[in-house]
């Protein structure tokens, strides 16, 4: 890592706006300078470079950010190569030419532990003291076979029997505690992150073993307790068992919700499953799986929050172009289950069988109505218009459409005429909408990929935008937000991803502004950053306006409707849940 003190050396000598405008034409526009935009074709120009805030940011196609930023983006390298050419351009020496090496160097060190930790758990569990998981495994239908291939494994029930090994083995503490395997106490000292677990490891594209799952043998703390992210590790990046399902020969990946049911079902014969790590599907796993398939199947739990997660993967993977079919699992709660009490043929006729994501929308419109009787029809039908409204291609349209009018002996034109009604009442509140939202918010955030959330809680977005832009010029009113609203409250992904490591770097009193973010900021976020600072430049920042925008995210909570609730995932739910209780006391 390069110091901030470094990074904040560098900006005094390098500035943005001579940067840039030795790639781009840049003619100044007031206290901005303004040009084509380089990163994508334009004839009028919406780049903006900001020398105050030392940004720059494109109303066009949405990117932005700070220098660094802009020349990993138009040189296409690494982080640290722009740091080096900053330095290079600054005729700055780096404070250390070796820092990158050292972080390679440790980055070797951590993937030697947790391999030596894969090995040793699974050493464990099929010791003497890993009787109790093992059986548990067995028990639950897994093989011997099945547990040697996925290196399945036990951590014992003690706070420091994987330090002692590893340090035996000749790893060192700061090492341990970079791995993650090792946790630092508030005494100083390293316990074991996992006991008493039985143990997944998780195995990247190269076959390395980046981090692991645990499940908990007893009713005691979590159910499953995953690595947190370390420098080999990234979980809304990875995906179980994808070393794996990547050789199949299979044209689509079936995407389970656990660790448990991807493992049976790899057991039953299809090499292709997967699952996300603990958390609900992020785009970033979505388009990981859009490298490998262009169908996926979509296995998630048959209760509600699993129809909600759903849902939500749903729109994820329509964002980066892969097509989703449904599995429903009948007659049993996941696929782990279903493969228990069914086995793999009955399994394979599903996945045959699986309808499409329309499909599935449908179908359960259809269970909630009796459609035999004429108000159970109309209903139906009023439900499926809407529905139908909502599918942007008039051929699909029109086929669902047909099905429907033959199946419910009504004719075709009659739902026509419904949906057409309502597709011109949302053209209509659309344009309006459109016209709101510029009237509150000049210029455009669009092109960015965590847009379709932001459009979807806009309210919300802005209101966390505003925050954000204040917390940025008044680091000093960071108690002022906690006080009443924590980070992960934040509605939106890529701000709740902004204000966690502004929070973070305040409260370890590092610098916050725009530059001492790249480094650690996704490029989503960090071209959001640059829109918060370049729609609202003048922005007065007090202290009142960020009482009020704080206001107006605590609604979301207070508001949430019955909708609202169904859109959670899982994890969100038991939060949302959580917090309810701890309002009644
Ligand atoms: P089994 O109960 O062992 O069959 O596990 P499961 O995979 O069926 O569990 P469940 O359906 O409850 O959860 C699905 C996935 O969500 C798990 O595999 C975990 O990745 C994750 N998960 C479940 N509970 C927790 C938890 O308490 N903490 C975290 N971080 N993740 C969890
Ligand atoms: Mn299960």
């Amino acid at each position: 890592m390069i110091a901030d003190s470094f990074i904040q050396e560098l900006k005094t000598y390098c500035d943005v706006e001579s940067v840039i405008s030795s790639y781009v034409k840049l003619s100044r526009k007031g206290k901005n300078l303004v040009g084509l935009c380089p990163f994508h074709s334009e004839k009028s120009p919406s780049f903006f470079v900001y020398p105050q805030t030392q940004s720059f940011y494109c109303f066009g196609c949405g990117a932005g950010g700070d220098i660094i930023t802009f020349l990993k983006k138009i040189e296409n390298i690494e982080y640290i190569e722009a740091v080096k050419l900053l330095a290079q351009r600054a005729g700055v020496p780096l404070p250390e030419e070796a820092a990158d090496d050292n972080r390679a160097r440790m980055k070797a060190r951590v993937l030697e532990i947790n391999r030596e930790t894969a090995r040793f758990y699974h050493q464990c569990l099929v010791s003497p003291q890993g009787a109790e998981a093992y059986h548990y495994l067995i028990q639950r239908g897994r093989t011997p076979k099945i547990i040697r291939r996925f290196g399945l494994g036990y951590s014992p029930n003690n706070w420091d029997t994987v330090m002692n090994h590893l340090r035996g083995k000749g790893f060192q503490d700061h090492e341990l505690e970079a791995s993650g395997i090792g946790v630092r106490a508030k005494s100083g000292s390293l316990y074991d992150r996992f006991r008493g677990r039985v143990i997944f490891p998780i195995i990247d594209l190269r076959g390395n073993v980046v981090g692991f799952g645990g499940r908990a043998l007893e009713d005691r703390g979590p159910k499953y307790l995953n690595s947190g992210d370390t420098m080999v590790f990234k979980k809304s990046k990875n995906l179980f068992a994808l070393n794996f399902a990547k050789a199949t020969k299979s044209e689509q990946l079936i995407l389970a919700e656990g660790y448990m049911d991807v493992i049976a079902i790899h057991q039953a014969g299809f090499d292709n499953a997967v699952a996300t790590l603990g958390t609900s599907l992020t785009e970033e796993q979505a388009r990981l799986i859009s490298q490998y398939t262009d169908t996926v199947v979509i296995a998630y739990d048959s209760d509600g929050a699993g129809q909600a997660a759903t849902k939500r993967a749903i729109n994820i993977f329509s964002e980066v172009g892969v097509k989703v079919s449904i599995l429903s699992i009948p007659g049993a709660k996941d696929p782990d289950e279903f493969l228990q009490k069914y086995g793999p043929q009955r399994f394979q006729m599903l996945l045959e069988g699986c309808a499409n994501a329309l499909e599935f929308e449908i179908g359960k419109i259809k269970a909630k109505y009796n459609i035999q009787t004429p108000d159970g029809k109309v209903s139906y039908l009023k439900e499926f218009a809407k529905l139908m409204a909502g599918i942007h291609n008039p051929l699909e349209r029109e086929v669902y459409i047909s099905e429907a009018a033959q199946s419910l002996g009504v004719a075709a034109e009659a739902i026509n005429a419904q949906v057409g009604a309502l597709l011109k009442k949302e053209q209509r509140s659309a344009n309006k909408k459109e016209q709101n939202d510029t009237n509150i918010y000049i210029g455009d955030m669009a092109a960015g990929r965590g847009d379709l959330q932001r459009k979807k809680y806009l309210k919300y977005a802005i209101a966390e935008e505003r925050i954000i832009g204040v917390l940025l010029k008044n680091p000093d009113y960071l108690p002022v937000l906690l006080e009443r609203i924590r980070p992960e409250e934040f509605v939106t992904d890529v701000n709740r991803e902004i204000i966690t490591l502004i929070t973070g770097r305040i409260q370890a009193g590092r610098p916050a502004e725009p530059m001492a973010l790249s480094e650690s900021l996704s490029p989503e976020g960090m071209a959001r950053v640059s829109g918060i600072l370049a729609n609202a430049p003048a922005a007065r920042s007090t202290r009142e306006e960020l009482e009020d925008y704080i206001n107006i995210l605590q609604e979301f909570y207070k508001t949430k409707t019955e909708k609202d609730v169904a859109q959670m995932d899982s994890s969100q739910l038991r939060e949302y849940i959580q917090s309810l209780k701890d309002k009644k006391k």
